[in-house]
């Protein structure tokens, strides 16, 4: 592997490393909030989740949805508590008690160091009451809606500056799910209208929901045919989980997320050539992680009328060192598309698919996700670097042949302190890695950070809450401008390199 400077991919926006929380299962109710929770601060929010999160190191926080806020009303959410509404959430089958809205995670959000990306629902509702929340958001002079945020406590505007077009349009289960062609008229009216209130916001159009929808590709071509001029990014989304136990291909679904990202900046770039714009459209790649979904259509999903549930136990996957291992190498493949992917949220951060699990009443604790997230988040600073790799093969159900390593490298300029962030998907084989780093000038390792373990389905759990994490890699040396590592099977690994004093 060569890391040399010169091959610089673009600057890593912070907004990377961004996070989202939905009103989903336990997320906000017993995971971000709980009253009477022995850490509970003055506002009902758990101190040891404000921790965790601050140690994630998550810049934006996408809000409230996700399927949530194809259903959801923004105004139930702000005013006196007691006078909120309880509705029907038909996303998720469950009973939304509101307690929790726009002000309330704007002041965890504070405490959390993190800035609100806000979602507009575009499913059951549409421009006017997308202008309404922009304006009691963001508006600093007074109207009756701007009149309302004060009497609810907030002289200041939010001034919120990422807003997502509604959510995951495409998909048939999205309440108000729309052609790409409907969708892309909406979308174009709404964001021009949004920017009459405000021409600082930034725009995030819908793209596809997964790789794999039968509408992809041709509705990101129609969406940004009617919104090109009008957004600043579109979405990606994506969710990856064994397939039939192939863990071979699964180890390589970073291959999936590349090609994702690739063929949506031809698509997008291919719709700014027939425009004949000089405008870049960048992805937002605001969900993405392992998910077992087909736990959650087996196991969590409810339907019965009579079942409403005030925050159900969803969507909480335990995760195991193999997914920590694909997660780490889904970053690597973001950061590897850091010029187009200006963007990016974890999908999600609590409890629902988190990173971050909690006990009602109990303790909170690290996933072996966690690792990855606040590891890179922490150490990948500056430009994103184009490694030359040469690495050997094997072949995978999913997607043929593939490298058995994967790896990105960051540097700052400003400090001259690098880092490589690397993947062995092999599930027999050590893999011993050597990297030409002599255009980095003279640099010696500052700190390395492996996770794998002889179980790679090892998990974090109530029980055992500590069970795994990465541990310092004593094999990465460097002599004569090069760095050497050794990987073991299925193992992620990060490399803090600083300049030698
Ligand atoms: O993150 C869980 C769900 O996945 C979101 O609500 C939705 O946007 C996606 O399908």
């Amino acid at each position: 592997m060569t890391i040399d400077p010169h091959f610089a991919i673009g600057r890593i926006q912070r907004n990377l490393f961004g996070g989202f929380v939905e009103h989903l299962g336990r997320h906000i109710y017993t995971g971000v909030y709980e009253p009477g929770h022995a850490t509970a601060d003055a506002e009902g929010f758990r101190q040891d989740v404000i921790d965790l999160v601050r140690e994630l190191g998550v810049a934006t926080i996408r809000y409230p949805g996700g399927n949530f806020v194809s259903g959801f009303r923004w105004e139930d959410s702000v005013g006196p508590r007691e006078q909120r509404p309880r509705r029907l959430d038909l996303a998720w089958h469950s009973t939304e008690t509101n307690e929790v809205g726009l002000h309330e995670f704007s002041s965890w959000l504070d405490k959390v160091g993190s800035e609100m990306m806000l979602a507009v629902n575009l499913g059951t509702r549409g421009t006017l009451e997308a202008l309404d929340l922009l304006e009691y958001a963001n508006v600093p002079v007074q109207t009756a809606l701007t009149d309302q945020r004060v009497a609810n406590g907030r002289e200041d505007p939010f001034g919120v500056k990422i807003w997502c077009l509604g959510n995951e349009m495409d998909g048939p289960w999205q309440l108000g799910h729309r052609s790409a062609d409907d969708y892309g008229k909406i979308a174009s009216q709404t964001a021009k209208a949004m920017r009459q209130v405000d021409p600082n916001v930034e725009l995030v159009v819908c793209g596809s929901s997964s790789a794999h929808m039968p509408t992809f590709g041709e509705w990101e071509r129609v969406v940004l045919h009617h919104a090109y001029e009008d957004v600043d990014y579109i979405s990606c989304h994506a969710y990856y989980e064994p397939k039939d136990g192939d863990l071979d291909s699964f180890l390589a679904s970073a291959v999936d997320m590349d090609w994702f990202i690739d063929t949506v900046v031809q698509t997008a770039d291919h719709v700014g050539a027939v425009k004949g714009s000089d405008k870049k459209i960048n992805i937002s790649f605001d969900e993405w992680n392992v998910w077992y979904q087909s736990r959650f259509h087996e196991v969590d999903q409810i339907s019965d009328i009579d079942e409403w549930p005030v925050a159900p136990r969803l969507l909480e996957d335990i995760y195991s060192v193999i997914d920590a291992v694909v997660f780490g190498n889904l970053m690597i493949s973001l950061l590897k598309h850091a010029d187009r992917v200006t963007s990016a949220s974890l999908a999600q951060l609590v409890n629902v698919i988190g990173p971050i699990m909690t006990e009602p009443g109990g303790i909170a604790w690290r996933q072996t996700t966690f690792f990855p997230f606040a590891i890179t988040s922490r150490l990948a600073r500056g430009e994103a670097l184009e490694l030359k790799l040469d690495a050997p093969t094997y072949k995978t159900g999913r997607f043929g042949d593939v490298p058995l390593v994967d790896a990105v490298a960051t540097r700052d300029a400003e400090t001259g302190e690098a880092s490589v962030f690397l993947v062995n998907r092999s599930q027999s084989e050590s893999i011993e890695v050597s990297v030409d780093i002599a255009g980095l000038g003279e640099v010696s390792v500052r700190e390395t950070h492996t996770l794998a373990d002889d179980d790679i389905h090892a998990k974090n759990t109530l029980e055992d809450p500590e069970r795994v994490a990465p541990k310092a890699n004593d094999s990465a040396r460097v002599a004569g401008g090069v760095l050497t590592v050794s990987l073991p099977p299925v193992s992620w690994t990060a490399i803090g390199l600083a300049p030698t004093e």
